[in-house]
């Protein structure tokens, strides 16, 4: 397994992957090449055999620079449950991108156990709190067609252990 930042010849992989990961939304290909070209610091892959077969898109928002806001995670159901998730987490969170950041944000709805024990472990591993508050509403942001999406703010995260992990990362 190897991780790298994406380029834009990765987005319609990384669309494809998306899609066979429900409950994910799915994405336009464009939507991807945007992420794998202006946000390239802030995502990564991991690949296997040359197959893309994990994917974490996030981005520090313009006006809270000391976050960093997880916008999908996706991991090919082949390689589930090997740690994939919780590594590429980490290996993001060493970017020099990502230096400054004190916390991590991200959306889950209620009933993704998967996704909850992929950040509870995180936070757990970083020695960080992770809390819940409803964020985008069933009613009232998604008109009744989507279930309430729940902030998870997970922090403070530590500086010191990104210099200390190996990152296996290639960059
Ligand atoms: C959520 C997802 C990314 C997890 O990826 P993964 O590589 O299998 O996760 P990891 O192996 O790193 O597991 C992280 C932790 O979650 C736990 N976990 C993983 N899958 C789980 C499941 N289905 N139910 C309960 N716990 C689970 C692991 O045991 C591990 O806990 P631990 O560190 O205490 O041992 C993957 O299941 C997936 O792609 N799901 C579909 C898309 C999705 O829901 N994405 C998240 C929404 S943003």
């Amino acid at each position: 397994m190897s991780f790298r930042p994406p380029v834009p010849a990765d987005a319609a992989q990384i669309s494809a992957l998306i899609a066979d990961c429900p409950p994910l939304d799915t994405n336009s290909v464009y939507c991807n090449l945007l992420q794998c070209s202006d946000f390239a610091d802030t995502c990564i892959v991991a690949e296997r055999d040359d197959a893309i077969v994990g994917w974490i898109s996030g981005y520090r928002p313009p006006t809270k620079q000391d976050k960093f806001f997880v916008w999908q995670v996706a991991v090919s159901d082949s390689v589930r449950g090997e740690g994939l998730g919780g590594q590429m987490l980490d290996a993001l969170l060493e970017r020099p991108a990502l230096q400054g950041v004190l916390s991590l944000t991200t959306t889950i709805t209620e009933d993704n156990a998967a996704s909850w024990a992929l950040f509870e472990s995180f936070a757990g591993r970083h020695g960080a709190t992770l809390r819940r508050t409803p964020r985008f509403d069933r009613e009232r942001h998604f008109g009744g067609e989507h279930e309430t999406e729940w902030e998870a703010r997970i922090g403070p995260l530590p500086t010191a252990y990104r210099k200390l992990s190996k990152t296996r990362e290639l960059i």
